[in-house]
This record gives C-alpha cells, sequence and structure tokens, in this order.
C-alpha cells in the first residue's frame, strides 16, 4: 500500500521518479507527489488522482533538480484529496517526507505536536513524521529521522529530505519494504524491485530497523541500535522486460500468458527425473520432524488464502496429517493452538508483505510451529522471517488480481505434499511418479487453454450486463470456484459468490432466480454425479448455468446452458486448469464493462496494513 521512490545521482530526478512511480502504482494509485531541491526551498508537486493528473502538473513546472523523492498513495488516514498526497512537509518547510505504513500512535504525537506550537495541514498519519524531524533537527538529519522515529508505534517506510542537507536522503523501514539501487555515483530508492529494474542490479535490501543515509557515492546502512553494518549487495536477476505489457494490452493479460512458463519455471530443478521424485532442498525439516507432524495450518489472505485451500487437499492427500487452513486476518487475533515442535505452518503471500500474514508467521514461530513460506518475492520479510522458504518462479507480478501467482502457489502446495509424503511414506508405489506426469502436462494443457479464448470471451459478454453471479463446485472445485468469485468481483465488479454446490439449497438457492448466471467447475469425478443433481436444481430456478467441464463430458451438455471445457488431467491437479478460464471470464467481463483492469478501484496489490 503506497509505493515510495528517491533519487539521488547527477540526472535530472523528475523523469526518474515518475517512471519509477509508474512500476509502482499497482501499490495505490488515488493520489501521487513529488519532492524536488529548487535553490530556495523544497518543491513539492502532488495530487489527487492517477499518476497522469500529476504528470499533467508537473511536466514543464519541476525544476531541474539531480535529488527528489515521490509518491503513490492508498490511502488510510485521510480521505484521497491534494492536501493528504504525500510528500508532506512540517511547519517550516524544510523537509519532506513520504511514507508507506501506518502510524498508530499518530493522534497522540499530534496532539503532543499542536502543543508544541506545530500546525498541521493534513488528516493524514505521516504528516506527524516531517513534524517530528523538524523538532528533532539539530543540524544532522539522520540523527533527527533516528529521534523522530523512536517515538514512533506502527509501520513504516519512509524517505526524508531536508533542504540544509540537499546532498542525501534518509530512509528507514519496519514492516514495508524498501530498496535501494546502487549505480554509479547515483542511488535510487523504492518500495519494490520493479522500480528500480531501468538503472540497476544491484541492491540493498533493507531489513526492519534499518535505517540508511543514501548519498551520490555511497549508502552507509545503520541498525537499530545505530552500529554500522555491512550490507550485502543483493542482485536482482529479473529483467525489465518481464516487468513490462509486453505487447499485452494489460498486465493482468499478459500474466494470464505467462502461466504455463510460470509453472514450468516453479517445477524446474526441484523434481529428480532419474528417481521421480520431489527434491526440495530449500526445506529444512528432517525426515523425523516431518514423520512427527500432527498438524500443517495454511495462513494467508485473498488469493493466497484460496492456494492454501487447495493446498489443503493436497497435503492431506499426501501426508495423512490434518490441515487446517486460516485466513491470517482472522488468526492473528485468536490464540492459535500449536503444538510446538509438531506444527507446521505455511504461510503463503505473492508479496511477501502481507501484514496479516507477517503478523501470522511471528505469532506461529513465537508459539513454537516451524514456519515454512512460499512467496514470489526474493528477500521479502516472510522470506526472511522463516525457517524454511519456497519460492515460486512467477516473475514480477503487477497487475492488482493475481493470477500466475496464485497458480505457481498451487504448484508449490502441490510440490511440498509430494516431498512430505515421500519422508512420511505415506503415499501408495507409484502415486508419485503418477501426480508428477499429470503435473508434467500442465504447461501445455494451459497453452491449450489460452489458444481458444474467443469461447470464454462470448460468455464474458453474456455475463457482463449481470450485477450478480454465484459459482459452485464439490471440493476441489469449489476451492477455484472461491478464487473465480473474488477474480470477477475484483475487477468486474459484478457481485459473485462461491458456493460449496451441496450448501446452496441451505439457504442461497433463494437468490437464485431466472437468468442469473451460476457458473458450476465440475470436474471432480467422484461427486459428478451430486454436482450435477445442484446444477439441476438451479436449472429448474431458470439459472443461466455455464459449466467448466472435463472434455469429453456430453453429459454436461444436457444439465448446462453453455460448457466451457478443459482438458482432462488428474482430479487432483485440475485446478491449475480450471482457473485459468475463470481468470480470462473475470478479465474480459472487466474489459467489456470498462473496468480498470489491473488497476481496480479500492485495491492495491501489496496491503502491508492490517
Ligand atoms: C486478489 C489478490 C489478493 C492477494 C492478497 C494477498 O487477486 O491478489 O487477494 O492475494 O492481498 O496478497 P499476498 O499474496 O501478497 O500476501
Amino acid at each position: 500500500m503506497c509505493g515510495i521512490v528517491g533519487y539521488i545521482g547527477y540526472n535530472e530526478a523528475y523523469p526518474i521518479l515518475i517512471e519509477g512511480l509508474k512500476k509502482l502504482e499497482y501499490r495505490g494509485y488515488d493520489s501521487a507527489g513529488i519532492a524536488l531541491f529548487e535553490k530556495e526551498k523544497i518543491d513539492i508537486i502532488k495530487t489527487v488522482g492517477r499518476l497522469e493528473k500529476l504528470e499533467e502538473i508537473a511536466d514543464g513546472n519541476s525544476p531541474s533538480c539531480q535529488v527528489g523523492i515521490g509518491h503513490t498513495r492508498w490511502a488510510t488516514h485521510g480521505r484521497p484529496s491534494d492536501e493528504n498526497s504525500h510528500p508532506h512537509r512540517g511547519c517550516n518547510g524544510d523537509f519532506a517526507v513520504v511514507h508507506n505504513g501506518i502510524i498508530e500512535n499518530y493522534q497522540k504525537l499530534k496532539d503532543w505536536l499542536i502543543k508544541e506550537g506545530h500546525v498541521f495541514s493534513s488528516e493524514t498519519d505521516t504528516e506527524v513524521l516531517p513534524h517530528l524531524i523538524e523538532h528533532f533537527y539539530q543540524g544532522e538529519l539522520l540523527t533527527a529521522v533516528r529521534e523522530a522515529i523512536s517515538r514512533v508505534e506502527g509501520s513504516y517506510a519512509m524517505a526524508v529530505m531536508c533542504f540544509r542537507e540537499p546532498d542525501k536522503i534518509v530512509c528507514i523501514r519496519k514492516d514495508s519494504p524498501l530498496v535501494i539501487g546502487i549505480g554509479k555515483d547515483e542511488k535510487y530508492i523504492a518500495s519494490d524491485i520493479p522500480a528500480l529494474l531501468a538503472y540497476t542490479r544491484d541492491t540493498y535490501i533493507l531489513d526492519d530497523g534499518e535505517i540508511a543515509l543514501v548519498e551520490r557515492n555511497g549508502v552507509k546502512v545503520f541498525n537499530g541500535n545505530g552500529e554500522a553494518i555491512n550490507k550485502e549487495i543483493f542482485k536482482v536477476d529479473w529483467d525489465q522486460e518481464a516487468a513490462e505489457k509486453g505487447g499485452f494490452d494489460h498486465f493482468m493479460l499478459k500474466e494470464i500468458y505467462e502461466q504455463p512458463s510460470a509453472i514450468k519455471e516453479t517445477l524446474e530443478g526441484r523434481i529428480d527425473l532419474d528417481k521421480d521424485e520431489v527434491k526440495l532442498k530449500e526445506i529444512s525439516l528432517t525426515r523425523e520432524e516431518v514423520q512427527g507432524l500432527s498438524k500443517i495450518i495454511i495462513v494467508a489472505c485473498g488469493t493466497a488464502y484460496h492456494a492454501g485451500l487447495v493446498g489443503k487437499f493436497a497435503l492431506e492427500k499426501t501426508t495423512r496429517v490434518p490441515v487446517e487452513v486460516e485466513l491470517a486476518s482472522e488468526y492473528r487475533y485468536r490464540n492459535p493452538i500449536i503444538e510446538p515442535g509438531k506444527n507446521l505452518v505455511i504461510v503463503i503471500s505473492q508479496s511477501g508483505e502481507t501484514a496479516d500474514t507477517l503478523a501470522a508467521l511471528r505469532i506461529s514461530k513465537n508459539l513454537g510451529a516451524s514456519i515454512l513460506a512460499v512467496t514470489n518475492v526474493i528477500g521479502s520479510s516472510v522470506a526472511r522471517e522463516a525457517d524454511s522458504v519456497f519460492y515460486t518462479k512467477a516473475g514480477p507480478e503487477i497487475a492488482v488480481a493475481s493470477t500466475k501467482a496464485y497458480i505457481t502457489q498451487l504448484i508449490a502446495m502441490y510440490l511440498i505434499g509430494l516431498y512430505l509424503g515421500q519422508l512420511r511414506e505415506t503415499m501408495a508405489p507409484g502415486e508419485v511418479k503418477e501426480i508428477l506426469d499429470g503435473l508434467r502436462c500442465v504447461p501445455n494443457q494451459v497453452e491449450s487453454i489460452l489458444a481458444s479464448v474467443e469461447e470464454v470471451e462470448e460468455l464474458a459478454r453474456k455475463i457482463s450486463t449481470r450485477e450478480n453471479m454465484f459459482f459452485i463446485g464439490r471440493g476441489l472445485d469449489y476451492a477455484v470456484a472461491q478464487e473465480g468469485s473474488l477474480k470477477l468481483k475484483e475487477i468486474s465488479y459484478i457481485h459473485a459468490e462461491a458456493y460449496a454446490a451441496g450448501e446452496l439449497k441451505h439457504g442461497t438457492l433463494a437468490l437464485v432466480t431466472e437468468g442469473v448466471p451460476v457458473v458450476a467447475v465440475v470436474t471432480q469425478r467422484h461427486v459428478y454425479d451430486k454436482t450435477l443433481s445442484n446444477i439441476k436444481e438451479v436449472s429448474a430456478r431458470d439459472a443461466y448455468v455455464i459449466a467448466l467441464a472435463l472434455k469429453g463430458d456430453e453429459e454436461i451438455n444436457k444439465v448446462a446452458d453453455e460448457v466451457l471445457y478443459v482438458p482432462q488431467n488428474l482430479d487432483f491437479l485440475m485446478p491449475l486448469l480450471t482457473v485459468v478460464p475463470l481468470q480470462l471470464l473475470a478479465y474480459y467481463a472487466a474489459l467489456i464493462r470498462d473496468c480498470d483492469v489491473d488497476k481496480p478501484r479500492n485495491l492495491a496489490k501489496s496491503v502491508t496494513v492490517e
């Protein structure tokens, strides 16, 4: 939530800041702003609205200078408005601050600062930061930021400029990501790696509590105790093209089409082809520890949670250990029951920065669980705090609606399940090979679904005028139905709900009336007849039934109004295929409804607030 950038060097700062912000717009896009040094003052240009609006105002009006900071906002405290946009400054205008996170004790600090004579001009929590820094400033920005931050409770990634020290930017992080890009005689600051890729691959990824003094010729990093530390350079191996649209109209569509290669990348190197075994060197649990597991808990939010729902099936089948799937925002405020040394907690997070998921990780770790993180972002907070990390290799995911990250999270669930199952010896002879053979077919099968999108587009047109829809399924089909429903509502704004097909008649059926679209996912052969009966129930109420079925299923034509076929694979692996048409359905419905596909209203990619 919110993206911050900074630049210090010998080139014009303005275009570099704007380009960086464009790469971070997925983190928030309700207002934007920049701060640049002028001869007499720090010049701040900011506005409510998208980045293009900032460019309209600032192009040609921004001072020529080589140091600056910028921000793209996702409002938490204070509605989107010009005044609430970042950067913020204190009373004397000497300091400019951009901030991502939440200052939890801001009201107390604000009251105190007002008593000290400070005058506030916004409703934001962030504005206390420049005022605090101004209050503590005695000629050294680094010291003033340290002093200020010692009073602050909450989360922050922050970059600060000071008019009296024009050749420095100070930045600091706690619970919100921050990366420094290292160029020759120039340095870059950003919330996320894609904003740096046009300039450098050499980065410092700041850890919680670290503060950095960034100058043209060097970066000094200090830990929370004020001691200078030698940060290792982290070399990024993503290329810039991977973070660009590459000819597609939207990042979401590009990312949907990248799924076959993302799946291959995630499988790559994790299967021993000679022995037909999964090898996950990244999992630190010993055979004995795996055999001693009494419970696995999967914790995540949103789409990642839906990947966890599939994970429950995958892990229970392969390990025969009971698996619970928890929403991180609920789990963290309960008093979860963990048996130290006997429970594995798997946190799934594309960004690795989701505040609730991170909090759930910490709670579980404190209670003695072993933590396995499944994340897409190398060096992210969950990756650094977990005991083991399974990296999904989806590449940068920019669209707010997650697609390729989800599918690689599913691959992670299957591989982790197989690996733990091998160690526990809970799988039948030949079962691992059968599943691996199935997994190896998936990239081509996804390609084949992507090769014929016209049917999905046509269906999207038909549903695009509706305001309510249902998704139903049983077992793994229900897990995918939940993801299909979320995808549709988040980008097309059509209200959609997913139900376990057998549950409909316990209440929801009352909402199924003539013409209401019902997407029925029906690939699980052991409950095929049951789901068919449920389809008949909604058909009898004149619902408009779109079935997602296995190629070759003729029976389904008799009960559904429309059928989308997907290639056959093991029932167990079908979520990897059924989710693709559902992603496309959401995409085209959003497009037809003229919605902003990559940046849906009110949402942001990385939810670093609770
Ligand atoms: C929906 C979506 C979100 C995320 C959720 C968790 O398309 O992307 O529901 O899945 O915000 O984010 P991560 O995976 O970064 O923890």
